[in-house]
């Protein structure tokens, strides 16, 4: 696996690439899914699917890892699986430093089948094996199960529950959990200690 911007991750059946253009009209698609965005406040608009691809793209192709663009053999663009720097503070104690979390959201079409799960193992692997974080935390809104399947799935396990400092009081998602693991060596040191 190469640093740099052109950093993309293939496993047996998946590959977490860069952006492309041609990305955006089925990520506005998924977007505007009431389905796929039950557990966000809201779905979002072609303007905000955009922005957020645009958000993505730039931190993939400058930083070399993010939230890549998830292509499966017989889907060009399913939705996006990687990993992203928490942009606020999370009001949970005893995490690392400045916590990356990993996270997913496909279209409906790649639901049931194992694929977020196999490519967010090989985003949780760049985590330890590239950017050598010691520490991945994923949170998600309480009562989304799907997620926290794949979190489990992939070995996190559950840490705390803390209220979304960006969501409204009183707002049924508001409530949330945070889940996290540790990398590879910190958990044998841990063992071992
Ligand atoms: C969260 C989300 C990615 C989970 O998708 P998912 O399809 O349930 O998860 P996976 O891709 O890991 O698939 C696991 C399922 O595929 C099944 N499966 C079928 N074939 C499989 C295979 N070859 N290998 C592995 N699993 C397989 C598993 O048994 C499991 O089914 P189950 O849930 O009935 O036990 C999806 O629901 C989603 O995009 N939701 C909307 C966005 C969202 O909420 N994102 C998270 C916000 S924090």
């Amino acid at each position: 696996m190469s640093l740099g911007a052109s950093a993309r991750l293939r496993g047996e059946r998946v590959l977490l690439r860069p952006w492309r253009d041609d990305d955006l009209a089925p990520f506005a698609a998924m977007n505007a899914d009431p389905e796929v965005m039950r557990h966000f406040v809201a779905p979002l608009t072609r303007e905000q699917s955009d922005a957020f691809a645009q958000r993505a793209r730039l931190q993939v192709e400058q930083a070399g890892f993010g939230l890549w663009a998830l292509e499966l053999p017989q889907l060009r663009f399913a939705g996006f699986v990687g990993l992203s720097a928490v942009p606020f503070v999370l009001p949970v104690p005893d995490l690392a430093p400045d916590p990356h979390e990993i996270g997913w959201r496909l279209a409906r079409a790649a639901w049931g089948q194992g694929y977020a799960s196999e490519a967010a193992r090989l985003a949780l692997r760049h985590a330890w094996d590239v950017l050598r974080r010691p520490q991945i935390v994923s949170f998600t809104a309480r009562g989304n199960q799907a997620s926290q399947a794949v979190m489990r799935r992939i070995g996190l396990a559950r840490r705390a529950e803390f209220d979304h400092p960006r969501i409204a009081e009183g707002h049924p998602l508001r409530p949330h959990v945070l889940y996290a693991i540790e990398a590879p060596g910190a958990r044998a040191t841990v063992v071992g200690s």
